[in-house]
């Protein structure tokens, strides 16, 4: 594994793979890496991809600057995760690379509005304009690839593919499942700011879910029963939500088809994600 930390440097290993008739595969990261990044990576991996790995902590994403200088930086030990990964390229670029004028505002941003706006946007704003225009900038610096991005974030996912559709990014945006620890819980960073007793709350997110997908009800039942579940194990809940996998917009009961059910809850003060897959079937 090599690491880089220019963006020249960056972009020339992009174009070598390239040359050399390779795909290349990003994986983007804020560092702090798991085993849910982990999968990613094979994944790309299994794709025969050339492997290039960004860990940037990026501060446009961040509208609390509490969280900011909250979020965990373990640089030497996310290197060591790589490169046992079967990382091929580790990028860990600085801030001035990325950012040039922060902390003044950078002038350019991509937003992807409506799209950013809803669920995880409505407590964060600013948030999906801060990923879209970091994720721009990674994508025009690696230049044409295979990106991968886990569906935990299924609301940045979507909004990642609205941005490569609308802006004509050379990128094949490849979605990967959700990586979760035996008890159900999805793998996060997050997840190791809680007490045993709180991992053991956290596990209503995935059995809220469940329930809802597997109920067999018009969407605003199952919204109903998720928030009512959520409830019961003693957690704060954000949204319990069933949207339209394309538009993020809550569905009605009379939709059918493919569809997504979210959370995002507050246990112990951690605020923790999660959705599935779910499908609407069509009700007489
Ligand atoms: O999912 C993340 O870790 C970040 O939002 C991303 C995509 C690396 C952009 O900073």
């Amino acid at each position: 594994m090599e690491t880089l930390s220019t963006v020249r440097q960056w972009r020339a290993v992009a174009q070598s793979a390239r040359d050399a008739g390779r795909r290349v595969g990003l994986v983007a990261t804020m560092g702090a890496l798991h085993d849910g990044h982990a999968s990613l990576v094979r994944r790309a991996r299994e794709n025969g991809d050339v492997v290039l790995l960004s860990a940037f902590v990026n501060p446009r994403q961040f509208s609390d600057p509490a969280d900011l200088s909250r979020y965990p930086r373990t640089p030497e030990r996310d290197e060591e995760f790589a490169r046992a990964s079967g990382v091929d390229f580790f990028v860990s670029p600085t801030l001035e690379e990325m950012w040039p004028d922060f902390p003044a505002a950078t002038l350019t941003t991509v937003s992807v509005h409506e799209l950013g706006d809803v669920l995880e946007g409505v407590g964060r704003p600013g948030h999906f304009d801060g990923v879209a225009s970091v994720v721009a900038k990674l994508f025009a610096v690696t230049g044409p690839c295979r990106a991968y991005f886990g569906e935990k974030d299924f609301q940045q996912l979507v909004v990642v593919r609205r941005m490569v559709r609308d802006l004509a990014f050379d990128v094949e945006v490849v979605g990967c499942p959700i990586h979760r620890d035996a008890d159900g819980v999805a793998l996060s960073s997050r997840n190791a700011r809680l007490s045993p007793a709180g991992r053991e709350r956290a596990r209503a997110l995935y059995g809220a879910l469940r329930a809802a997908r597997d109920a067999g009800a018009p969407a605003s039942e199952r919204r109903a029963l998720m928030t009512r579940l959520l409830g019961d194990a003693d957690l704060e809940v954000a949204y319990a939500e069933v949207v339209d996998v394309d538009t993020l917009r809550a569905v009605r009961d009379d939709a059918h088809g493919p569809a997504r059910a979210l959370v995002a809850a507050f246990v112990e003060g951690v605020r923790l994600i999660d959705n599935v897959a779910i499908e609407l079937e069509t009700r007489s």
